[in-house]
């Protein structure tokens, strides 16, 4: 599949009938954190089967829904569930959301998830802000004709993961109290968990965290030219670190327990930008 701008362009005037608020920046929320999407004030909530386009979310805790409203007084269109590749969608639609945004006047986005803890120094309930990414999806959402309208044919990814965002997440965590993890973020295919000796290369090639998600949508968004800053949840350690078996349940569970400090964080971060 391939998305043409014409269609882009259907999905937004769709949206733009429903809200008069030009969003500025994007918030995609991962599993357990789509709560923030509540405190949106004057929220148009639109579902994604509503909208020309795009694909159906079916995973539990992902509501799929866009909202766009303002919050801490910055206009803001968030995702409230994402698609993913486990889920069979194709590369095309996971990522046809950030091209919409684009649209929409989006030029910074805010890519939340949840994900396992492949650095023994870190702790289930912490947060990471996401320094750079490895793509072991080994799939990418570009691969086709490149429109150049929508951004070059070979994107540079050196600073994927804008350093300014990045440095202001830090000083709003310092502000809050609230420790933070910087580290990078190795996205795959899922859904199942990976083995041991999976997360034992995944830490040698130099991942902290582990996820499926993420990395498609960032690739598009640096495509677009959008700045992303990058938050995850480590909701459970990885294979092979802790004796128990790994489950959803514990990342649904760790993202509750987490969801005051991060709304916080988010909210300190959307103040200041
Ligand atoms: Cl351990 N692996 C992956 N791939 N995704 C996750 C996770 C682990 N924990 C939360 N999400």
């Amino acid at each position: 599949m391939h998305i043409s701008r014409a269609q882009i362009r259907e999905a937004a005037d769709m949206i733009q009938k429903q809200s008069s608020i030009q969003p500025r920046i994007g918030l995609i929320l991962g599993s357990g954190l789509g709560v923030l999407a509540e405190e949106i004030q004057d929220p148009v909530t639109i579902p994604y089967g509503q909208i020309p386009h795009f694909p159906i979310s079916t995973v539990e805790g992902h509501a799929g829904q866009l909202v766009i409203g303002t919050l801490e007084n910055q206009p803001v269109v968030v995702m409230q569930g994402r698609f993913h590749l486990y889920e069979g969608h194709e590369l095309a639609s996971v990522t046809f959301p950030i091209r919409v945004m684009k649209e929409l006047g989006v030029d910074t986005i805010l890519v939340t998830n949840a994900a396992g803890g492949v650095n023994e120094s870190f702790e289930p309930g912490d947060l990471m802000i996401i320094r750079d990414h490895i793509n072991l999806m080994f799939r990418n959402p570009l691969i086709g004709p490149n429109d150049p309208e929508l951004g070059p044919r070979f994107p540079d990814m050196s600073q994927a993961y804008d350093a300014e965002l990045r440095q202001l997440a830090h000083r709003v965590a310092e502000e809050q109290g609230i420790k933070v993890q910087e580290g990078v973020y190795a996205g795959v295919l899922g859904p199942s968990y990976e083995t041991p000796a999976e997360i034992r290369m995944i830490r040698k090639v130099g991942g902290d965290a582990v996820g499926m998600s993420t990395v498609p949508e960032v690739i598009v968004a640096r495509h677009a030219g959008i700045r992303v800053l990058g938050i995850s949840c480590i909701s459970n350690m990885a294979a092979g670190i802790l004796p128990q078996p790994l489950s959803h349940e514990e990342v649904m569970e760790t993202a509750e327990r987490v969801k005051e400090k991060f709304i916080g964080l988010v909210r300190g971060i959307l103040r200041q930008l």
